[in-house]
């Protein structure tokens, strides 16, 4: 069994190696190559995913992912690393599930999973800029294809964690030819899924309900765009961004990777919390590796952590506990 560790950039140096630490306990013959990717290694190589780092990722075909920081403007030769990489492996649904941990910021009740295409939509990276950059475009590419493995792989996951409804989440009443495909290709798989309850949101009216309601949600299935905002929206009822798993999945390799980013503003004080990451990995240990006895031992160890009382300071305000003192907590309740 071998896993590819990629910390990135920011935070990303704090909390992944609280997840291996973990690993490492429960599975100790797992073998681990690090790989370098982010806003750091740009600076210092001039390429944002090396080559290499990909080879590792398609090698191992597992990977843990920290966060990277991306510049909110162009920069000539760099483009989001946890993008290219999803391409590159072919990690094509991004399942983010939202369920409330036992702490006094989550929202009693909400169950949810966001299921995220995560290889088309506006995130191909088509955009360019005519008119001395006074007009940008971007293409939004929505395929039958990837719509219907996404669809597929929503309405499989519902069935396997005994669910009851997918809502598809769209723009399909503005675009037509792209969502509206999305839609109605959606609606074709629903149909090898009687068992299942399928219902529709626009993606608007969708986040008016998570904000109000997040627990009448059970599966959202929704184009990439979508599925990147919702899921953070999701993950403030869950209890925070700090606490938010996500894993991208493919027929091949997946990645372990949080909801969250490099989150600048606290990096480099060892105050982050690393739940995120931890629980990412158990979906990774549970969807790729087929171990659910293992991601079981590791979500009941965090649970146990929490229902402490052991908070960082997301979660707690001043007097939270560090990085590392939650991780130790984590591994002590590994049972
Ligand atoms: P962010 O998720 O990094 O941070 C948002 C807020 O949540 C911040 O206040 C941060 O301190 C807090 N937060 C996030 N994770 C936390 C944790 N584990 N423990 C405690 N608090 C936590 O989002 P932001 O600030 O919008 O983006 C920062 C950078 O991260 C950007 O450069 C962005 O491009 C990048 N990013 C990278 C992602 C990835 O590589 N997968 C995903 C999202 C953002
Ligand atoms: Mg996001």
């Amino acid at each position: 069994m071998k896993l590819c560790v990629i910390e990135g950039d920011g935070i990303g140096h704090e909390v992944v190696p609280a997840a291996v630490r973990v690993l490492r306990q429960l599975i100790p013959q797992l073998e681990i190559v690090y790989g370098r990717a982010g806003w750091d290694c740009f600076e210092q190589t001039g390429q944002a995913l090396p080559a290499a780092t990909i080879a590792l990722a398609r090698e191992a075909q597992a990977v843990l992912f920290g966060a990277c920081s991306s510049p909110s403007y162009a920069v000539k030769g760099y483009a989001s690393p946890i993008v290219q990489l999803r391409h590159a492996t072919e990690t094509y649904a991004n399942l983010r599930p939202t369920r409330f941990l036992p702490v006094p910021t989550a929202r009693q009740g909400v169950d949810l999973l966001v299921v995220r295409e995560n290889t088309e939509d506006l995130y191909i990276g088509d955009e360019r800029t005519v008119d001395a950059g006074d007009t940008g475009t971007a293409t939004k590419r929505i395929t039958r294809r990837a719509s219907e493995r996404i669809a597929h792989t929503a309405f499989r996951l519902a069935r396997q964690e005994g669910r009851r409804r997918v809502t598809i989440v769209h723009k399909g009443n503005v675009l037509p030819q792209t969502d509206g495909l999305f839609r109605r290709v959606a609606y074709e798989v629903s149909r090898e899924y009687g068992d299942i309850e399928t219902d529709e949101l626009l993606v608007d009216t969708a986040a008016y309900w998570m904000v109000k309601e997040p627990t009448r949600f059970d599966v959202i299935l929704t184009p990439n765009l979508y599925g990147d905002i919702l899921s953070d929206m999701a993950a403030a009822w869950g209890g925070g961004l700090g606490l938010a798993p996500a894993l991208n999945l493919g027929d091949a390799v997946a990645i372990a990777e949080p909801v969250h980013g490099s989150a600048p503003d606290i990096a480099g004080q060892g105050i982050a919390n690393p739940t995120a990451v931890v629980l990412s990995a158990a979906m990774l240990v549970r969807h790729h590796w087929h171990k659910p006895e293992i991601a079981d031992r590791i979500e009941s160890a965090v649970n146990a952590a929490l229902s402490k009382g052991d908070y960082t300071s997301d979660i707690l305000g001043a007097n939270g506990m560090s990085t590392d003192q939650f991780a130790d907590s984590i591994c002590q309740n590994l049972l």
